[in-house]
Order: structure tokens, then sequence, then C-alpha cells
């Protein structure tokens, strides 16, 4: 019997990776191997309800198991695949859309939110967009999924399908819960520090990508918002841009805020920024050097999402089976 308990977690690669995304979940992802059965998913479907270009699409996912593995997870102790190469996701996914009401799926901000920003393309998938999220996650009966506070609504949403179909059918799902990492840093544009770092921000200067040139970098830091006090202090309420630049140096070396307000007495914030740059640029290097290695050897790649999708499917099968005997579908 597997003691272990389950945590799913997808990635759309609807963009490049960012630093948020790396100290704010990846990283922390790293040392769950051990504890968890863990599965990392590369959300492509969820990607196709914002219009793509296919070539950017495809490399993207591809780059983003190598990223993954770069960053530190092992492939042999995580299941790392692509969404679409399990075909589960989206037969679930329908047999949920049956499951999940007109009224809860309009009350979604993230849909009202990419609604406004993409309203010449409001599809039925992006509407639908949390059945399938339910489905990611139900399928793998995940106990903990390791999200930022934009996707707790969805995982929300997931557990009154889960419920509703449970209280139907039986315990046929787990429940699953929200999981934010103790040491999970939330990570601020560097531009807007009201707003979360995201790579579909519109000022590029904002974002920090994992596999940015080291002088880009450092330009982007040195533009970084600060306010217009001159002193190194953590206050989140009133110092947004200096506490995000901190919260990203204490990620980058393990420093607590009190040692880097020490640090930085008597210093301007032209040293401070520079000092974040520089060690956001140590700590990504490595990450990119491996990350130019891996993708020279596409076989490798290959050979770990194929085996990601085989390890996914076996789980994922055995969910849907159940649920299609639960509901009357006819065994073929
Ligand atoms: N919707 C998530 C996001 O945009 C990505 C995602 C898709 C996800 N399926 C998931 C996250 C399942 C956690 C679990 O960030």
């Amino acid at each position: 019997m597997d003691e272990k308990k389950t945590i799913f977690s997808g990635i759309q690669p609807s963009g490049e990776l960012t630093l948020g995304s790396y100290l704010g979940a990846i990283k922390n992802w790293v040392e769950l191997a051990d504890t968890y059965n863990t599965y990392y998913c590369i959300v492509d479907m969820h990607a196709i309800t914002v219009r793509q270009d296919p070539a950017q699409l495809r490399r993207r996912a591809v780059s983003q198991i190598a990223q993954y593995i770069a960053c530190g997870l092992d492939p042999k102790d995580n299941v790392i695949f692509i969404q679409s190469h399990v075909p589960e996701h989206a037969q679930l996914a329908w047999v949920l859309d049956c499951y999940t009401m007109f009224g809860e799926l309009s009350r979604m901000t993230q849909f009202k939110d990419k609604s406004a920003k993409n309203a010449d393309n409001i599809n039925a998938g992006l509407f639908t967009y949390p059945a399938l999220m339910a489905a990611d996650i139900l399928l793998y009966q995940a106990d903990l999924v390791p999200v930022g506070e934009d996707q707790k609504q969805h995982v929300e949403l997931t557990r009154d399908i889960a419920h509703r179909f449970n209280t139907i059918y039986g315990d046929v799902f787990t429940m699953p819960e929200p999981f934010i990492p103790k040491t999970g840093a939330r990570i601020m544009s560097l531009t807007t520090p009201e707003n979360k770092m995201s790579k579909s921000d519109k000022d590029p200067g904002g974002c920090i990508y994992l596999l940015e040139k080291p002088e880009d970098i450092l330009r982007s830091f040195k533009r970084a918002v600060t306010d217009s006090d001159t002193v190194v202090r953590f206050d989140p309420e009133n110092k947004k841009g200096v506490s995000n630049l901190m919260t990203i140096y204490s990620a980058a070396t393990g420093k607590t805020m009190e040692e880097i307000e020490n640090e930085f007495v008597g210093k301007g914030y032209g040293d401070f920024k520079l000092a974040v740059g520089e060690a956001v640029v140590e700590q990504l290097r490595p990450i990119r050097e491996k990350t130019e290695d891996l993708l020279k050897n596409k076989d490798y790649l290959v050979s770990v999402y194929r085996d990601g999708a085989e390890r996914a499917s076996h789980a994922a099968y055995k969910t849907l089976r159940k649920v299609y005997k639960k509901i009357g579908f006819p065994e073929k």
C-alpha cells in the first residue's frame, strides 16, 4: 500500500518560465519528491484557450521540460509530462463539464479577467477551463495542489465538482487541497510591484525570465521601481518595490530580511539593486547552462516526456475507467 500523498501541479507553456515561477513554485517542488508522489504537467491544452503560435507552443513545451530538469526536478522521482499526451485529461474534462454549472464558471475571476483581455476570442474553452483543470487534478487523486493565490478559486471549484460527483456516485475522487509551500516566495513585477510577476506582463522590464542573459537581467534590476525613501527596509505595505527586491534577494541568497537590512545600512538603492541583480544572475546561471545542454539532447528530452506520459496514463486510465463505469458507460 502506497502511503505517500500525491501532489499535482501544472504550468502553461503560454510564455517563458519566469523568476517568479522558479522562486515561487519550481524551486520548492524539488524537495517534495521524497515525501510525495509528484506529477508536474505542462498544460498545453489550457494554453490554447488563448491563441498560440504553433511553432512557439511546441518549442516552449519541450523547453519547459528541459528547464524543469535544469531546476533540479529529477524525472525519475517526479512524473513530468505534457497534458496533450495523456488523452484522459480531455476525456475526464468532458465528463466534468456535465457536472459543472454555468453559474459556477461565470463566477471565476480569471475567466472575467481573460475575457476582458481577449474580447475578440471569448471561446467556450476559456469558459470551461476550470473543468479541464479539475480533470487534471482529480485524474491523479491528488491530495495537494501547489498553486498561487490566483488559482485558489479553481481548486475550490475542483473540490465542489468532486464533492458533487462523490455525493451521487460514492467516493470516486480524493478531495484536493490548495498547497502553499512554507518557503514559497510571492514575486512581484519589478516595474509595477502591486502585480504578480507574470510572463504576460505588458512591460518586459517587469519580468525576469529563467533563460535571460545576465546583462538583460542586470539591466532590469537597475530599472526596478523603488521609492523616494533611501532605506532598505522590509515593509510590504508601504515599500512594495524595495520589499519585493528583498524577497528576491533573500530567496536567491538564503539571507534573512534582517541580514539584508544590515547589509545595506548607509548604502544607496543603486548598490542594493546591483547586488540583487548579481545574486539572481548567479542563481540562474547554472539553470540556463544546464537547459542549453539539455536542449542539445532532443532524444533524451523525448524519452523523458514519453516515459512521463506513460506513467501518468497508468494512473489516469484507472480513474477514468472508474468514472465511466459509475456514470453508466458500457464497458468496451
Ligand atoms: N491554471 C493554472 C495556471 O494558469 C495551470 C494549471 C492547469 C494547473 N491545470 C492545473 C495548476 C492543475 C495546478 C493544477 O496557473
